[in-house]
């Protein structure tokens, strides 16, 4: 269902011997940075594409072009290409139904055996945005979501929900609120995210929304210093918070480094992705060799999304193994450690609520 793989993780993943694979396959990980909408396997939205065309329902021109771009494979001249990629794709994708069968494919595809091969992870935190439309409200949206997630055990799949810098504070606080009330029922999510275009990036406007997710006792991460233009105030409000982990964290000046380090926070490393949206210019030039570099500072490595990029986990792990210039010849019991502490840096669920029952006289 995963389809076969494209570009520098695929590269990477051809270099290696059956039993360099077989070691890459054989190590447990976690996946902690997928978006929904973002890893659908692209033979299951051109089955949703075929089922809407014959229905005629919302059918239109941009979604034939949207899949052909997927099909053909993104040539990204920068990151900002990259989010006019979505609109498509959500316009398949909005009714319960589908929601339903794109959750369960996006699941499958990383925890479960896919054309006979290993699973490509043991663990998958999923992270998507709840959307409303004229079909479900946010919090309907995050009900089908986590009516499917609750059908795998909780040590294998659990939600984050992601916030979206263009939100309005209307729709952060209706997120937010469903998110928290979904929450305290005792439903699996296990954290907060903030993702989105970084250029509408506006940290005062979301910041207290974050925190009033954290104080609900919700672990946050946060897709930071994504891009060059991310200014230092920014990085400075989010890192306040304190974050539980950072996505990506490409951009960070040298003092926000320091604060990281001190701080130990994971950082969910995500290498074709930068590559492909060119915020990273190569792998020799990769921030991960930073964190690589000091002494046992949490990384984990992460695919962002899987739909556009063609990549998959395990051709992630192949770009630590391989040689340069194809990977960056990391030794095997790196890897392993770098894969541990991709397990370590889970927000686990927790114990479930334990409801108490009233006292009687
Ligand atoms: P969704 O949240 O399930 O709809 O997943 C897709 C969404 O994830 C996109 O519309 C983006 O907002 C977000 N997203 C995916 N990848 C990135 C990234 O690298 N940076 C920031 N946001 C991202
Ligand atoms: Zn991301």
């Amino acid at each position: 269902m995963s389809g076969k793989i494209h570009g520098p993780a695929a590269e990477a993943l051809a270099s290696l011997s059956p039993d360099d694979v077989a070691f890459l396959q054989s190590i447990p990980k976690a996946e902690l940075h997928a978006h929904l909408h973002g890893s659908i396997p692209i033979s299951v939205l051109q089955s949703l594409a075929r089922k809407s065309k014959t229905s005629n329902a919302q059918y239109n021109d941009s979604i034939t072009k949207g899949l052909k771009i997927l099909e053909d494979g993104v040539q990204l001249e920068a990151i900002d290409d990259f989010f006019g990629l979505f609109p498509a794709i959500y316009s398949l994708i909005s009714n319960d139904e589908n929601l339903a069968t794109v959750t369960e494919a996006v699941i499958e595809t990383f925890i479960g055996s896919v054309d006979g091969a290993p699973p490509q992870c043991q663990y998958l935190e999923l992270r998507t945005t709840p959307r409303s439309n004229r079909n479900m409200s946010r919090r309907q949206y995050l009900q089908i979501v986590l009516a499917v997630i609750e059908r795998y055990p909780a040590d294998k799949v659990a939600l984050i929900v992601s916030l979206d810098w263009r939100m309005k504070p209307q729709d952060a606080l209706e997120s937010l609120n469903a998110i928290v009330n979904l929450y305290q029922e005792g439903r699996r999510i296990v954290g907060v995210d903030l993702c989105g275009d970084p250029q509408a990036a506006d940290v005062d406007k979301l910041l207290p929304f974050l925190q009033a997710a954290q104080a609900k006792g919700l672990a946050i991460t946060v897709h930071i210093a994504e891009t060059a233009a991310n200014p230092e105030h920014e990085t400075n409000g989010l890192l306040d918070l304190p974050p539980s982990r950072l996505g990506h964290a490409t951009f960070l000046n040298d003092e926000a480094r320091a604060r990281v380090l001190k701080e130990k926070i994971p950082i969910e490393i995500c290498l074709s992705s930068n590559l492909l949206c060119k915020t990273s210019s190569s792998l020799a030039d990769h921030h991960v060799l930073h964190w690589l570099k000091q002494e046992d500072h949490p990384i984990c490595i992460c695919t962002d999304d899987i739909l556009p990029f063609r990549n998959s986990l395990l051709g992630e792990y192949a770009l630590l193994l391989a040689k340069p210039p194809l990977g960056l010849g990391l030794a095997r019991s790196e890897i392993e450690r770098i894969a541990k502490q991709g397990m370590e840096s889970r927000f686990r669920p927790r114990p479930p609520v334990e409801v108490v029952a009233e006292q009687e006289d």
